[in-house]
């Protein structure tokens, strides 16, 4: 998300059948060369959302699948969007209602505008998706662009009318104008001074940093399994920097392999599981991610930990800059 310079907007697509018309009909809206707006095409074909299956409700932002995750990541990059949908029914498509739900504050106070496609210019489809996008503290604007299918599609391909040009520039420039104002709305807690806070996460980086710290995590669990430092530590950098639970800090693989070997030879450790709760794929070859280790069994059988993990890309391969564990315990009473 920026505070500066063109609106960051997303341009969804919101279907995803292979031989669907939304593709064409996104690529022609973000043709619009309004400079006040940064228009990037997000298809929802390519995100791979399941059906929504989080345990919690998206308004408490408390995520546990890396497909959440990574949405919202993609979601909250973003100051405004044009949503793209056909009309299914009388309605939005369900895959588009199932990406809006799967998140909350990500499209709080933004403006969004609707692009509707159908039969009779998928006006009732773009009806049902304000009334959602409301709900989500959207700011929908008026003007709205609507095709039709015998008019502004020509052999399967989007070709729209000359006045529906016109229609997308009034469109596009009142997204420009009502994004603006609310990304005023949105900036206090991202400026400090005269500065604005950047926000790291580059979407486009994100496959490969969840790779490589699964990868991390593989070998983290392969290592605990079988009780085996070498294994344990097999992504760590020469030169890594550690923290313990407890306070002690080490400086470099040497260090860091003794005190697990040992620890290993005494089953320190209990059983455990690692799962990565939040990750940051904030620049080329840079990962950082905070990665639990539960341990397994009756509560109080062994403990468990939170990890900040760093992992950097050299020469194709990723290591382990830094880590820090902290112990899961309760919060002290007041
Ligand atoms: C499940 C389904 C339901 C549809 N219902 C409507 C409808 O209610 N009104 C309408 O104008 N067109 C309707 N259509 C036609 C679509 O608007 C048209 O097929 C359009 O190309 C769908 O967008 P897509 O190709 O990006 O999937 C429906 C199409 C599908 C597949």
């Amino acid at each position: 998300m920026t505070n500066i310079g063109p609106l960051r907007t997303a341009v969804v697509i919101g279907s995803t059948r292979p031989t669907r018309l939304g593709r064409g009909v996104a690529e022609w809206v973000a043709t619009d060369p309004n400079p006040d707006l940064d228009l990037v095409i997000v298809d929802l074909a390519e995100m791979n959302l399941p059906l929504l299956d989080e345990p919690q409700p998206p308004a408490w932002g408390n995520y546990s699948h890396e497909s959440t995750r990574a949405w919202s990541a993609v979601v909250a990059s973003f100051d405004a969007f044009v949503l793209v949908t056909p009309e299914y029914n009388h309605s939005t498509s369900a895959v588009l209602k199932n990406a809006l739900d799967h998140l909350y504050s990500e499209w709080s106070d933004k403006a969004a505008a609707f692009v509707g496609y159908g039969i009779d210019g998928g006006t009732r489809g773009v009806e049902h998706l304000r009334a959602i996008c409301s709900e989500l503290s959207m700011a929908g604007v008026g003007p709205q662009v609507s095709l039709s299918l015998g008019l502004d599609f020509r052999d399967g391909r989007c070709s729209p009318r000359e006045d529906q040009v016109a229609a997308r520039g009034r469109m596009v420039a009142a997204l420009a104008r009502w994004g603006g104002a609310l990304r005023s709305l949105r900036s206090t807690p991202e400026r400090v001074g005269d500065e604005t806070r950047p926000t790291l996460e580059c979407p486009e980086l994100r496959p490969r940093a969840a790779a490589a710290m699964n990868q991390l995590i593989a070998g983290l669990q392969a290592g605990l399994d079988n009780a085996d430092a070498d294994l344990f530590d097999a992504s760590f950098a020469a030169d890594v920097i550690w923290g313990s639970p407890y306070g002690a800090t080490l400086n470099g693989i040497d260090a860091l392999l003794t005190v697990h070997r040992s620890l290993m030879a005494t089953g320190a450790a209990p059983a455990s599981r690692f799962r990565i709760v939040q990750l940051r794929a904030a620049a080329p070859g840079v990962a950082v991610a905070h990665v639990q280790r539960q341990a397994l069994g009756e509560a109080g059988e062994g403990f468990s930990e939170m990890a900040l993990y760093v992992l950097v890309e050299r020469n194709g391969r990723w290591w382990l800059a830094a880590g820090q564990n902290t112990p899961i315990t309760n919060p002290p009473s007041r």
